[in-house]
């Protein structure tokens, strides 16, 4: 079979991962990259990228293109994404596709429409903790699920500037957490009920979002989840699962960057969790990219749907509305 031609737009944080990823994998050729940022075209650049471009448009239009990985800021994804469907691309898109529901409804149907393929960026669904987690759900290794608890916490804020146009700590840190707590249970969200508050910088308050939140969902069957986040933890990056259920519970841990345990007067001493994202999620990035992969080069269906942006989207607008109007939100009210 021949090599897949792949673009990428956006060569920040997390567009560098994807291309590093991408640039190991064979039956891929990375064919063009896309930056309006000189230092994003210079990492390309010295990644040895054939075509490189600032406008997304000019990318499209320059050489043949399989598909193309979007790791541009929140608001170009919708656009971008619609515009490879058009264009006959397949797309890998980060999360969140937008952060309007009438937007994503919109360019799910031209994805549909286009008969190409379009995968969000949830990461931890490859995270080999969460799986584990996952698989032992669904192979009744805890009976019927009655509870999950997600634990999701930054090891720090990031700036303002991002925090502005990222869509709150809703639809940016927890959308992640929505989509976890659909993954492991493998059930829908039917009504949220949010609380949250600035407890660790002012200035994230007068950006008008929360540094600090409990979510509590309740999935159609009456299972109920509980997600805690802060964008700040003086440990480092704090991931966790839990699903307890009739028949026992299932927990999944941080990973340290060791571990060795230190005894002696004072207590018992342990390394800290891995630092951030970049780090606890190296391998599920390099996963997740090789799945969106392999789903080109076969007949089966990528691993995570425009319907799982959708979903999330909606879990986070009813967040959003339940933090602003103190009570319980159903989903069916926000679509
Ligand atoms: N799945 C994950 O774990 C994860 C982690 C981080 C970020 N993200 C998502 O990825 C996206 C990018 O986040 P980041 O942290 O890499 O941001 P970033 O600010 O580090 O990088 C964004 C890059 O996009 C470039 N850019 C700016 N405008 C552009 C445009 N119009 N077209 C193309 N590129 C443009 C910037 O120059 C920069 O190089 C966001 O939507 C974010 O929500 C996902």
């Amino acid at each position: 079979m021949r090599n897949l031609k792949i673009a990428i737009a956006g060569l920040g944080r997390i567009g560098r991962i994807h291309l590093g990823n991408l640039c190991q994998m064979k039956g891929v050729e990375i064919v063009a990259a896309m930056d309006p940022m000189e230092e994003g075209r210079q990492y390309a650049k010295n990644k040895n990228v054939p075509c490189i471009v600032s406008t997304y448009k000019e990318m499209l239009e320059t050489t043949h293109i399989d598909a193309v990985i979007i790791c541009s800021p929140t608001d170009t994804h919708a656009d971008y994404v619609e515009m490879a469907a058009k264009a006959g691309i397949n797309a890998f898109c980060e999360k969140p596709l937008d952060l309007s529901l009438e937007r994503v409804v919109e360019v799910l149907e031209v994805v549909a429409q286009s008969n190409v393929k379009l995968m969000l960026g949830f990461n931890r669904r490859f995270d080999k903790e969460f799986k584990k987690v996952k698989e032992l759900v669904q192979n009744g290794a805890v009976g019927q699920p009655h509870l999950v608890k997600i634990t999701s916490r930054d090891p720090g804020a990031p700036p303002i500037s991002y925090i502005e146009k990222s869509g709150g700590l809703f639809l940016d840190m927890t959308i992640h957490d929505f989509d976890v707590a659909r993954f492991v249970v493998d059930k829908e969200v039917e009504e949220v009920y949010a609380k949250g508050a600035v407890l660790i910088d002012k200035a994230i308050g007068e950006a008008g979002d929360i540094d600090t939140a409990i979510v509590t969902l309740t999935y159609t069957d009456g299972t109920m989840a509980v997600i805690d986040n802060s964008r700040q933890a003086s440990y480092g990056y704090d991931q966790r699962v839990e699903v307890f259920g009739s028949n026992g519970m299932v927990q999944s841990n941080n990973n340290f960057m060791d571990s060795h345990k230190l005894y002696n007067e004072k207590g018992i001493h342990a390394a800290l969790p891995l630092h951030f994202f970049l780090e606890r999620y190296k391998e599920a990035y390099r996963i997740e990219i090789q799945d969106f992969i392999s789903s080109l080069g076969s007949d089966s269906d990528v691993p995570v749907n425009g319907n799982d942006g959708l979903e999330s989207l909606k879990i986070g607008l009813a967040a959003i509305k339940s933090l602003e109007e103190n009570r319980p939100v159903k989903l069916a009210e926000i679509c």
